[in-house]
């Protein structure tokens, strides 16, 4: 199938020869990428090889300089971040500084999506209840602002504020990093049965392969801004494709254990 085939039929997420510079850095370097609806796909890779700037791409808050994304077969490049229906939780978490984490009447970080969209029943307070209670965000947390709040416990409201509305495509950029071990198995049980129940595509950036290779149907093991394999977690171990993603996982072998499902 080529490329145009693909971005017809395809009602994920397609990325054609997507492109973005900053001075002489090429950050992210003519990916091309299908994602399957209802596909959860890690994105792996050493540091600074353009992870975070391609989820940005592909949330709007970053201009393409070259190449096309398109989402349910619609070409987006040009489409306000708001009107995406992508919703990402950002490697530096950033709430909204001057709202609290929740509260039933006034703005605040977990309730804020839902008002502007004129959240439908369940109410906005039972919303928000049900997610902070799935992901251990304690009530006591709710009157405070973002500054008054640990980074483990921002990262935890930042994907809470995430899932208060379903998106299309939910971006993950290494959410779960500052978490310690034990709501870290928590959270991620949540959000892989979050996406299971969703029509959603989950796009998940992790230094953690052992994490990343457990919950993904396929990985992308990135390197230099280009996407070097795509493939399931298995595919990746046995064959990889070639001695960068060799090493790469020979790093995370010793944690084999955990790569098991
Ligand atoms: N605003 C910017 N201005 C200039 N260069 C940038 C900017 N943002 C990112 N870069 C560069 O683009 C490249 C990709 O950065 P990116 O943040 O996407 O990497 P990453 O894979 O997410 O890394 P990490 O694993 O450390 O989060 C890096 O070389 C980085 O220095
Ligand atoms: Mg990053």
């Amino acid at each position: 199938m080529d490329q145009r085939t693909n971005i017809a039929h395809n009602k994920g997420l397609v990325l054609d020869r997507v492109t973005k510079r900053y001075q002489s850095v090429i950050a992210v370097d003519h990916v091309s990428l299908n994602v399957e609806n209802r596909e959860f796909l890690a994105i792996v890779g050493p540091t600074g090889c353009g992870k975070t700037t391609l989820l940005r791409l592909i949330a709007g808050v970053e201009k393409l300089d070259g190449g096309h994304i398109y989402i349910q077969g619609r070409r987006v490049d040009d489409v306000n971040p708001s009107k995406r229906r992508v919703r990402m939780v950002f490697q530096e978490h950033a709430l909204w500084p001057h709202m609290r984490v929740f509260h039933k009447d006034f703005p605040s970080n977990l309730s804020f999506g839902m008002k502007l969209r004129k959240q439908l029943p369940p109410s906005i307070e039972e919303t928000a209840n049900i997610i902070a209670k799935r992901l251990g965000i304690a009530k006591k947390l709710f009157p405070r602002k973002p500054d008054q709040l640990s980074v483990g416990q921002k990262q935890v409201v930042g994907i809470g504020r995430a899932l208060t509305i379903i998106p299309k495509i939910l971006l993950l950029d290494e959410p779960l990093a500052h978490v310690d071990p034990q709501h870290r198995l928590t959270l991620r049980r949540e959000l892989k049965d979050y996406h299971n129940k969703m029509e959603s595509i989950t796009l998940y950036v992790s230094h953690n392969l052992p994490e990343a290779f457990s919950l993904a149907d396929r990985v992308a093991i990135m390197q230099d801004g280009k996407i070097i394999q795509v493939e399931s977690p298995s595919e990746i171990q046995s064959h990889p494709a070639n001695e960068f993603v060799k090493d790469f996982i020979e790093c995370f072998e010793m944690q084999s254990n955990l790569f098991k499902r």
